[in-house]
């Protein structure tokens, strides 16, 4: 069967464009020997699990039933793969099972990390699993939404450095953040060099003498004379701008770092998730010097958690005109899907999807809005324009609809589930899941 014959509505995630991600991802892990985790809570179509397993260390959940399916997919069938777990409040009765099938547990605050302690630390001391603590960065991107924004104003997300303890408790062994969404690497790098210097006191001993500037001066192969004492390279100052970006390095860093408390130090650090690596243009260089450089510098295992950047365009949703609608407006397209319930993120980002074979309203012949079957006024995904006009039986290929929309659609109004497909790389589609009436009914 190929895409233009399955049954609609149906996601269909691209095999090819997917391994394809996966590889650039796979790129950053070799060259700076970071751990990328694929963060389920984008993406979790696990059937494709073991494809992932040949390119990332393994997969973090935001609560147990991820942490299971990760559990379930890659260690119980045989796959190395590490299970991370992070949620802002766990239950008493997943504790014990996290313990047993997570290497990783990140508590979101002080409280939790106690109110768990006798769970977890018998799982520490018999080293399989190490446990950390979410940090608020207080850094927000200047394009941040504040839904999407774990740094805004009053956010539960994370421990901010005023409400740190001066020494790590006694075994916690990372420390974890998450601030972004869909950025390029400029806010990471900002992120991480306020960590460094907000958190430095859970940091190991440095190995190197360099700050980041010094380090990235010297990856760039300049040598170190040619700076004067500001660190600024006399010559070519232009090569630095491109390098380091606007960020403002702590000045008398060194000092900084000298050891003014015996507590014990962290091993690991997760930069989240929120980066758009495999996206055209992200400073993958840049990525692979502030890795290389924390790992360096501290000695520390670096974890990143993407979701989005997994299946960034990896998948489409394909659908069925059903009907055509004239109104006081222009023209509405009845689809056999819905922005409500089979990709509520363009009704709560909001965006508007993106479509193949389409223009902007007015660019092309024929303009219609697209919506929906359900009775919700507001089902709308949008307005777009065709260069032939639109029938009833023609079907719509919404593209990027891999990350956020099947781990997120519901059966409002009694919308039946669109199947879960896979375009294969020799263009032979396979149906990985159909749902039907008991999926509805199963979840009342
Ligand atoms: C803690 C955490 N890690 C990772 C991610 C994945 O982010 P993204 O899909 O934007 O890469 C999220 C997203 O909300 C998150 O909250």
């Amino acid at each position: 069967m190929n895409i233009k014959e399955i049954p609609t509505p149906a996601y269909v995630i691209d095999e090819k464009k997917l391994r394809e991600n996966l590889q650039i991802l796979k790129d950053i892990e070799d060259k700076s020997g970071a751990r990328i985790l694929l963060a389920q809570k984008a993406y979790s179509a696990y059937q494709t699990y073991p494809l992932v397993a040949q390119y990332l260390a393994g997969a973090t959940a935001s609560g147990l039933y991820e942490a299971r399916l990760a559990h379930e997919e890659f260690k119980a069938k045989g796959i190395e793969s590490e299970n991370h777990v992070y949620e802002p409040a766990f239950k008493d009765d997943e504790m014990e099972e996290l313990c047993n099938i997570c290497d990783h547990i990140v508590f979101n605050s002080i409280s939790q990390l106690e109110h768990h302690r006798s769970v977890w630390e018998k799982a520490v001391s018999e080293k399989r699993l190490s446990v950390g603590l979410r940090i608020n960065p207080e850094y927000s991107s200047d394009d941040s939404f504040e839904i999407y924004d774990p740094c805004s104003s009053g956010s539960r997300l994370g421990i901010r450095n005023q409400d740190m303890p001066q020494t790590l408790p006694e075994g916690v062994e990372g420390l974890h953040f998450h601030n972004l969404c869909e950025q390029g690497f400029e806010p990471l790098e900002e992120t991480f060099l306020k960590v460094e210097k907000d958190f430095h006191r859970f940091f190991p001993q440095p190995r190197i003498d360099e700050d980041y500037d010094g380090y990235v001066y010297k990856a760039l192969g300049y040598d170190e004379e040619e700076f004067d004492d500001t660190g600024e390279s006399i010559d070519d100052l232009e090569a630095l701008d491109g390098a380091a970006g606007s960020v403002e390095i702590p000045s008398g860093v060194d000092e900084e770092y000298t050891i003014t408390n015996t507590g014990s130090r962290i091993k690991w650090i997760n930069l989240g998730g929120g980066h758009h690596i495999t996206r055209e243009g992200y400073d993958r260089d840049g990525l692979v010097k502030l890795i290389s450089y924390i790992k360096e510098k501290y000695g520390l295992d670096v974890y990143l958690e993407p979701g989005e950047a997994i299946a960034l365009e990896a998948g489409y949703l394909v659908t069925t005109i059903m009907d055509v609608v004239e109104t006081d407006r222009m023209p509405v397209l009845i689809l056999d899907t819905s922005a409500a319930c089979h990709m509520p993120d363009v009704l709560e980002m909001p965006y508007r999807p993106p479509l193949m074979h389409s223009e902007q309203p007015g660019e092309m012949n024929y303009t219609y809005r697209l919506s929906s079957r359900t009775c919700l006024a507001g089902d709308i995904i949008g307005d777009y324009s065709f260069e032939d006009e639109k029938k009833i039986g023609d079907r719509l290929y919404f593209e990027d609809m891999a990350i956020y929309s099947f781990v997120k659609n519901n059966t409002f109004n009694g919308m039946p589930l669109p199947d879960l497909a896979l375009l294969h790389e020799d263009g032979q589609v396979e149906v990985l899941k159909h749902f039907g009436y008991e999926d509805f009914k199963g979840r009342l």
